[in-house]
């Protein structure tokens, strides 16, 4: 968990907590502002000014942030450091507002009670369930009696995720709910529905208030180890596109060292995928490095060698820079992949006519 949130934050911290549609600085801070009103509007009662507040994967602060000077005091614990580095960095300024970097299955850091709200944004769902298991357990632990857990989350038909996911949505049944509330100690007040639709998921997620109504029925248990190589290609394949589209977002607006930077990380999480290195071939073409072109589709016939559109690209650079047996060889490697698609086959055709020519 450590190591994945870690990369993101390390290519756009801003970009990883909030995924706005538009990916810019100020998307981010809309976002920031529409997302606390919503949390301090659904609380129960207003927020006493004598509050301790912890913001449980609070990343970059977003909305901790916003709590600042309404309370007591605000906590953001977070399980990857760069994240809570930038979060320190944000904040400095504000008072009575603290980030720490937690193991990432519990809160050891703080006593029993010490607590009066915990509020969770966006992270709940994304944790392995052994996980999401001991973060209940323990917010029964170091809340106050009487208080209040606020976190968003996914309740209707189950979607599970590889244990190794730290990325894709996990959604819960009203009765598994239900058994992670009476285990920790809670009651359920209401939830709310957030002004989203997943439609993959075909539902929105919600706000929860539940109350602590007695210590849980046990401390946490440390879930067993895992293999730290394990991968979820769900997870990976999400990454890759939440990637290629910020890259593009960056390239709209003419930022190409960003969309590049970008891009090379979106290649590394799947190097077996096309679309980033076509992207990044053209970015290299339109600042007239064909060399970084050609380099980048020699990458992507070796690592997905069974995409005609690659070998196509290969042989019409190489036919650019006069390399013609190469150009050859590239549509050889196209026909023998005896691709279906009409306007591809006609290009290599093309290709083909103007080599026979030469
Ligand atoms: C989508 S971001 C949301 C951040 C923040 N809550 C917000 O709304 O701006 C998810 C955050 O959860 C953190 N996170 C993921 N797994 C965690 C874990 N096991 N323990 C603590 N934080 C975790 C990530 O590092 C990341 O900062």
């Amino acid at each position: 968990m450590r190591a994945d949130w870690d990369r993101r934050a390390r290519i756009d911290p801003r970009y990883w907590v909030a995924a706005t549609a538009d990916a810019d600085d100020e998307s981010y801070r809309a976002s920031a502002l529409k997302d606390a009103a919503a949390l301090l509007h659904g609380l129960p009662a207003p927020l006493s000014p004598s509050a301790r507040v912890l913001d449980l994967g609070c990343g970059i602060g977003r909305m901790s942030a916003e709590l600042a000077g309404r309370c007591a005091e605000v906590v953001g614990v977070d399980v990857s450091p760069e994240m809570i580095a930038e979060a320190r960095r944000l904040h400095a300024d504000k008072a009575g507002l603290r980030f720490e970097a937690n193991s990432g299955i519990d809160l050891a850091d703080f006593t029993d009670g010490y607590f009066d709200l915990i509020f969770s944004y966006s992270v709940l769902p994304h944790l392995p369930e052994d996980v999401l298991e001991c973060y209940f357990l323990e917010a029964g632990r170091v809340l106050a009696p009487g208080g209040l857990f606020r976190y968003q989350f996914w309740i209707g038909a189950r979607h599970a995720a590889a244990a190794a996911d730290t990325l894709t949505i996990r959604t819960y049944e009203a009765g598994a709910l239900a058994r992670l509330h009476a285990d920790a100690g809670f009651e359920l007040l209401d939830t709310e529905t957030i002004d989203y639709f997943d439609p993959l998921l075909e539902m929105s997620p919600v706000w929860v208030n539940a109350r602590k109504q007695r210590e849980p029925l046990r401390r946490v248990a440390p879930p067993a180890p895992r293999d730290a190589e394990a991968e979820s290609s769900a997870a990976r394949q999400l990454e890759y596109d939440l990637l290629l589209y910020l890259a593009l977002k960056h390239g709209d607006r003419g930022e190409i060292d960003d969309a590049e930077r970008v891009i090379e990380q979106a290649v590394a999480v799947d190097p077996a995928r096309g679309e980033g290195y076509v992207q990044w071939a053209a970015w290299r073409l339109a600042a007239e490095d064909l060399k970084g072109a050609i380099g980048l589709i020699e990458i992507m016939n070796r690592e997905v060698p069974d995409s005609p559109h690659g070998w196509l690209y290969r042989a019409q650079f190489c036919e650019l820079i006069g390399d013609l047996a190469m150009a050859h060889y590239a549509l050889s490697r196209l026909h023998a992949l005896a691709p279906a698609e009409e306007e591809l086959l006609a290009q290599a055709e093309a290709l083909q006519a103007k080599l026979g020519s030469a």
